[in-house]
């Protein structure tokens, strides 16, 4: 058994604290390389800003769970003490994965029950928080169903939050935070799903969850921007990626206003840098250092990751 905090890690609870008070949320930088985790690293450093790191369970499967733990280790040693980090399991799918986690260094978890039916969802998450709760792990629960593909999930739909029954899940499972379906989608193709068609979050069912639970931090998914200019460049550059959607800009900065203190991104990561990489390759066919490649698409991921701790999620100079 490994604890987070002899990693160095921190409950991300904390950092919900301060977020909710003074209206910004702390990036949550999904990872599956070196150069991601070096990206956000820097990120989060030049802007000050407190971050989340995150691996779903495919990912810890890629990298291997003991590359994952001593490569977030190793970030802890580099960042030391100025920036707090968290290392959270996004979409977590059962108990036995979250304890998994919990043994192995994770300071959150997330168990997203959100396709069951309710019942099963609340008895699922409570089993997580109640394993959570003494190792002092955040635990991280999900209600509604976002529309989208995040690797082995695949829903058709968008189901958005009932404000009374999240209110209603919280109180029954005692969890830590909440993610929420207001609009956003995991992937490439955002805001065209959803019930009503629309092209902007439900800013009102953000507001009436914020009425019925104050103080509470709120999670959302799929919050990338998706930047035109690197969909051009990749497909400029022999890719060919169509009617990509992103979550606009000025929606998110809105949305941390309120009481979104946890904000995902991993689909922003994967377009920015497989772009560079694809332009880089493709202008310099002699090129065959790995370094030669990955180093620019780093370094444009950290210029990306910076303006939005600034820009965007308003997480810079609080850490
Ligand atoms: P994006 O696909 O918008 O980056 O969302 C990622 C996410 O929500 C991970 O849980």
């Amino acid at each position: 058994m490994i604890h987070y905090s002899d990693i160095g890690l921190v409950n991300p609870v904390q950092m919900f604290k301060k977020a909710y008070e003074e209206q910004y949320a702390v990036p949550a930088y999904n990872f599956v390389n070196l150069e991601q985790l070096q990206g956000i690293l820097t990120a989060c450093m030049n802007t000050r800003s407190p971050v989340i790191l995150q691996v779903s369970k495919n990912v810890r499967n890629y990298v291997g769970k003991e590359l994952v733990r001593h490569m977030v280790r190793g970030a802890v040693e580099l960042v030391g003490s100025a920036i707090p980090v968290a290392l959270n399991l996004d979409h977590g799918d059962s108990l036995e994965l979250c304890k998994d986690c919990i043994e192995d260094g994770f300071s959150s978890v997330m168990i997203d029950g959100s396709a069951l039916p309710y019942k099963q969802n609340v008895e699922l998450t409570r089993e997580v928080v109640h394993y959570a709760g003494p190792h002092g792990v955040c635990v991280e629960g999900e209600l509604g169903v976002l529309s989208g593909v995040e690797e082995y999930l695949n829903h058709g739909r968008s189901l958005y939050t009932d404000p009374d029954l999240a209110a209603d899940f919280i109180s029954k499972t005692g969890v830590d935070c909440l993610a929420v379906s207001i609009g956003t989608s995991h992937g490439i193709h955002k805001l065209k799903n959803g019930p009503a068609g629309g092209d902007a979050l439900r800013f009102d069912i953000l507001e009436e969850i914020g009425r019925k639970l104050p103080g509470f931090p709120i999670v959302l998914h799929g919050s990338s921007s998706l930047p035109r200019e690197y969909v051009a460049m990749l497909n400029r550059s022999g890719g060919d990626l169509s009617g990509v959607s992103g979550i606009p800009e000025e929606q998110l900065r809105r949305a941390v206003k309120g009481a979104v203190c946890k904000v995902n991104v991993a689909s922003d990561g994967w377009l920015i840098m497989t772009a560079v990489i694809r332009k880089i390759l493709t202008e310099n066919p002699a090129v065959f250092d790995p370094r030669k490649y990955l180093g620019p698409a780093r370094d444009e991921l950290e210029k990306i990751y910076e303006r939005k701790n600034r820009d965007l999620f308003g997480s810079a100079g609080k850490a």
